[in-house]
């Protein structure tokens, strides 16, 4: 068995360990545990952490942030569906407003998640060869967007491609944002300031107009379900609002960890001395694999320059069947891919990548990794 497909941070021992300890240091200390299980936060979480949030937070995001603009979520997916119903769809005015996706392939947890269909609106990104077998996708600084986006939205780096947005490309869309009176969205599950799997991209800084969305989930605390949405204080009012009827209240167990990361800085070591590293090795060996079976196999194949995240997205460019094809082929051989037709809603010109792309984890083991990588290479040669 080889499972390619899926989105879970790989299982690291070193961070693991700093999990069970702070987990344990929960649980000693009586009086707090007692508040942590026993009572309800507020809706977006309670104001002393929202405001421990905040000073932790404003370094790293280069803002003066106050706890009014921080929101706590049960994961960041539990954020999205607030945050993208109450920016698309219709409007108190009667106006229809869509999701702009300035550059697909973007993350599939966005589809799906609002109550009104026909809301995303995709755009192309140039496609630039970036050395041998290598592409990179780029913002089509001419692009026009039409009238009726209510939010921009976009992934850094991006699930699927490991792309990372550059500063100037983010400096344009929130320049258009601003000037559009709409938000502009950054997932940064991925991102800075934590699990910051950026590579040697630059970190984003918050400014007004954006909506930043963080995670605990990729640090390797998936289970937690703790996500912050860090906006100005009038988007922060609005979620609240959400998430009184939707949540209740957010859970505490997260921001019990957080508590305890914060004061002592974990989050910058764990990322920098133990995530960053960790993920650095493991796509090194995954590239090699990769490209060794490619080669024997002799077959056409592009991957997308792995910048940051923990996938590697690839585009088969003579490949005769369709990628969702390609999956079930896969899957008869107990390997799992994520076929790549998921990661374009709202696309309504062609585009090839729609069809001939693939991504795949490389959170697994070297031996899953190489089992998985020779299975897909045999069939794409003997598709193509
Ligand atoms: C880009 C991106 N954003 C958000 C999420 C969801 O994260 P969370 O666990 O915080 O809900 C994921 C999960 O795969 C993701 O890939």
């Amino acid at each position: 068995m080889a499972f390619l497909g899926g989105g879970n941070p790989a299982s690291i021992p070193e961070a693991e360990e700093i999990f069970a300890q702070t987990y344990e240091a929960i649980g000693r200390d009586k009086s707090h545990l007692r508040s942590i299980l026993g009572d309800y936060s507020g809706p977006i979480g309670n104001e002393d952490l929202r405001s421990l949030a905040a000073e932790a937070l404003a370094l790293e995001l280069n803002f003066p942030l106050t706890k009014e603009h921080i929101a706590f979520f049960n994961g960041s997916q539990n954020a999205f569906y607030f945050l993208l119903n109450a920016f698309s769809g219709t409007m108190p005015d009667g106006t229809f407003r869509r999701i702009g996706l300035p550059i697909v392939p973007e993350y599939i947890g966005y589809a799906d998640q609002t109550n009104e269909a026909g809301v995303f609106a995709a755009f192309l990104p140039n496609v630039e060869q970036d050395g041998p077998n290598r592409f990179r996708y780029t913002l089509n600084a001419k692009q026009e967007y039409p009238d009726d986006l209510g939010v921009l939205v976009i992934s850094r780096p991006t699930n699927p491609s490991g792309n990372v947005l550059s500063l100037r490309e983010i400096k344009d869309l929130h320049s258009l944002c601003v000037k559009r009176k709409i938000p502009f969205l950054i997932d940064l599950a991925y991102g800075n300031p934590f699990p910051n799997l950026i590579g040697k991209e630059e970190p984003i800084h918050f400014s007004p107009g954006m909506v930043l969305s963080l995670s605990f989930s990729k640090i390797g605390l998936p289970g937690l379900r703790f996500g912050i949405v860090v906006a100005d204080p009038p988007v922060i009012e609005l979620l609240s609002s959400f998430a009184a009827t939707g949540n209740l209240s957010a859970g505490n167990i997260g921001p019990a960890f957080a508590r305890i990361f914060w004061k002592e800085r974990t989050l910058e070591y764990l990322s920098n001395h133990i995530l960053r590293p960790y993920y650095d090795t493991k796509l090194q060996m995954a590239l090699e694999i990769l490209e060794g079976v490619f080669q024997t196999e002799k077959i056409d194949y592009l991957i997308h320059k792995p910048l940051g995240g923990f996938f590697v997205w690839l585009y088969f460019p003579s490949i005769s069947i369709t990628n969702q094809e390609l999956y079930e082929l896969c899957k008869e051989e107990s390997v799992t891919i994520v076929s790549g037709h998921y990661f374009f809603p709202g696309l309504v010109e062609h585009f090839s990548h729609r069809e001939k792309c693939i991504r795949l984890t490389y959170c697994r083991s070297e031996e899953e990794i190489a089992y998985g990588s020779k299975i897909l290479a045999q069939l794409v040669a003997k598709h193509s």
